[in-house]
């Protein structure tokens, strides 16, 4: 396969934990892992031809986790910038955070800053780390900066949907879980409503490019129906138009 039709793919990096703790070490060294390979799915993503790639880097709900465990996913997040930086520059990729990052330390929030002022006229693929990010967080924040913004007015879908923390990325496609469970844990929730759901037993320091690319294929190859029924099916409902048509009246 070359390239897909998958635009926009989030994936929840989960089972770091798990991983170092089968293995008798320390959580913190499965972040470790985990680290290691997120430029390798940034480079296999960009090869298929994706668009935009969401990566769930820290949720709101992670702030209550030990703080030691907190600040090695804050150096984890220093180090891939500083030593991905060239490379995201090099290879046209638009780089991103969403979420709070207000209580990063300043280098970090100045290293950010700066790869996403120097990238922004990137047109490759767009890479977005949701750090300090909640699904809910950013629906609420988006109506109440409408309602503030435009008092008395309806809402709807389109307005909310262009008051999202990052519009341009559109929906997501494909959503992909490592670890094993299934759930979504309030990971891109409005952009998600379509999205093709994706859950690999691995966990994510384990995860790979040929992983990646065989989840792409497979499901590049689902029929997605937007809550419409599926061509073939269209077809034979138009051809079968008279029939139905007396069925319905005969209900
Ligand atoms: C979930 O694993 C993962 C996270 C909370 C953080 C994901 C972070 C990384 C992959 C490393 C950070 C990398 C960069 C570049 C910022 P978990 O700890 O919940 O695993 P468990 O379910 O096994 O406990």
């Amino acid at each position: 396969m070359e390239k897909t039709n998958l635009k926009h793919i989030a994936i929840i990096m989960d089972g770091n934990g798990r991983w170092a703790q089968c293995r008798s070490h320390e959580r913190i060294w499965g972040h470790i892992r985990g680290s290691k390979i997120v430029s390798n799915i940034v480079e296999e993503a960009d090869d298929l031809g994706v668009k935009a790639l969401t990566l769930y880097a820290f949720s709101t709900e992670n702030w209550s986790r030990p703080v030691g465990e907190v600040t090695v996913l804050f150096k984890l997040l220093k180090k891939f910038l500083l030593k991905e930086r060239s490379r995201i520059l090099k290879n046209n990729i638009q780089f991103k955070v969403m979420g709070d990052t207000s209580k990063l330390p300043e280098k970090t929030k100045k290293l950010i800053a700066d790869l996403e002022e120097d990238s922004k006229s990137n047109v490759g693929l767009k890479l977005t780390f949701a750090f300090g990010y909640g699904g809910r967080d950013e629906i609420v924040s988006a109506a109440n900066k409408f309602i503030k913004e435009n008092p008395g007015k309806e809402l709807t879908e389109e307005l909310l949907q262009s008051y999202l923390l990052l519009p341009q990325l559109g929906d997501v496609d494909l959503m992909i879980r490592t670890g094993g469970d299934q759930r979504i844990s309030n990971f891109l929730l409005w952009q998600s409503a379509y999205a093709e759901l994706y859950f690999s037993q691995t966990k994510w320091p384990d995860f790979t490019r040929v992983e990646f690319r065989k989840i792409v294929e497979f499901v590049s190859k689902r029929e997605r129906r937007f809550g419409n029924v599926c061509s073939s099916d269209l077809q034979t409902s138009k051809m079968m138009a008279v029939e139905n048509k007396e069925i319905i009246t005969n209900l």
